[in-house]
């Protein structure tokens, strides 16, 4: 039988791109982890998620069990508009929606907004797993490069007057990670968060503000563009994955009501009450605040570390991006093929992502890598910068 015969007609044109996660490397055992944008294991609140399952069944017994779940479901709402309001953002509850990671988020608004005709606007480089959601819903794209203070609105307000100008489609929506952004660490400044949200008033799209790293700022996190939209055009998505545990998928979108009513169509009740329940009574037992500052102090100090050991080791051709927040430095060896240099990094015991990933042209990306600071423990850090210096030494020579 031919399977595929019975696919429609844009999932035979999706399944024509990379599968997902084609990018992840083969990590060998014993590598250190550069590559992951994952939590520090030893951050991940194992045993007080536990002590959450078990404080939960022992007041509820059954009920977090069943399709509609424990009371506390509403209650994890209320936290997420609580963390939402910390930050300027005051959303009711039929204008937020959670869902299964951010991922799901993204996947949601890509649903109710994109059909093949779309053109979506993004970052270059942007998060790669945003790419091939997009990727399953429409080819037709703008990518803007970023600088070292975000997105380069000038360019991205050039392009749209020649769009317009042209008679070509303008963009349904940009896609954005504005704060510590995924994958070169970069924050928006105020002046471009401004000019963003002029051009979409002005050139009629919508914003999707990914915010996933949002609270993890090492000094002070600016203001999100959701919170100085007037307009109701930006789309905020968050997530606890980056702060609590990635594996409880649990993530959110705020916006307007009709858009997140288009959502909720979708999205029904595939749900996982059971963890939702988990994550409220979590947070009614633990004081956010003293945890995001413990995380916060942690990742600035591991970045420190990674800076510096890139600043005493790396030959001074290669450059880098200081950030302000988040997991990930982004760092530019000239005249080195990234992707072709990681079967020897891991060869000698370390892994990043090759930068290409994070691009639509993937040329672009070529001498560029990711280097995440959140995983490994800080003297693996500087031991795995180390072996990949004498890679770039040998490669110079
Ligand atoms: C920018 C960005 N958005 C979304 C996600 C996914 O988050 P979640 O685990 O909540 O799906 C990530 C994870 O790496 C990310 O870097």
């Amino acid at each position: 039988m031919d399977a595929e015969s019975f696919f429609s007609n844009n999932i035979k044109a999706a399944l024509k791109n990379s599968p997902p996660g084609e990018w992840m490397p083969n990590i060998p055992e014993n590598c250190i982890r550069l590559n992951s944008g994952y939590p520090a294991p030893e951050l991940v609140p194992d045993q007080e998620l536990k002590a959450a399952v078990a404080l939960l069944l022992d007041e509820e017994r059954d009920l977090p069990l069943h399709y509609l779940g424990s009371p506390r479901i509403d209650k994890l709402k209320e936290q997420i508009q609580d963390r939402l309001a910390e930050r300027g953002m005051r959303v009711s509850k039929e204008e937020l929606l959670i869902t299964s990671g951010a991922c799901q988020a993204i996947d949601l608004v890509a649903r109710i907004l994109l059909d093949e005709e779309a053109v979506v606007a993004m970052e270059a480089p942007t998060y790669m797993e945003a790419l091939e959601i997009f990727k399953n819903y429409t080819d037709h794209y703008i990518s803007i490069p970023v600088d070292e203070q975000g997105l380069q609105t000038d360019l991205l307000e050039k392009e749209l007057a020649e769009r317009k100008q042209n008679g070509l489609a303008l963009p349904r929506f940009l896609y954005t990670i504005p704060t510590f952004q995924n994958p070169t660490g970069t924050t928006l400044t105020a002046d471009r968060r401004k000019h963003l949200l002029e051009l979409a008033s002005s050139y009629n799209f919508l914003i999707i503000e990914d915010d996933a790293y949002g609270e993890l700022a090492f000094n002070e996190s600016p203001e999100t563009l959701k919170s100085m939209d007037k307009e109701g055009r930006v789309l905020h998505i968050g997530s606890l994955s980056k702060v609590v545990a990635p594996g409880m998928r649990i993530g959110w979108v705020a916006a307007a009501r009709d858009f997140i009513t288009a959502q909720w169509w979708f999205k029904k009740d595939l749900d996982h009450p059971f963890a939702h329940s988990t994550m409220a009574t979590f947070l009614e037992n633990i004081d956010f605040e003293e945890r995001l500052e413990m995380l916060r102090r942690t990742y600035r100090e591991k970045c420190a570390a990674m800076l510096s050991a890139l600043q005493a080791i790396m030959p001074t051709s290669v450059t880098w991006f200081v950030p302000e927040g988040g997991y990930f430095a982004w760092v530019r060896i000239p005249g080195v093929d990234t992707a072709e240099m990681l079967a020897e990094a891991m060869a000698e015991g370390v892994a990043y992502i090759p930068g290409k990933h994070f691009f639509l042209d993937q040329a672009e990306g070529k001498e560029y890598l990711r280097l995440s600071f959140s995983y490994a423990e800080e003297k693996e850090i500087v031991e795995g910068i180390r072996k990949l210096a004498k890679i770039v030494g040998n490669l110079a020579k």
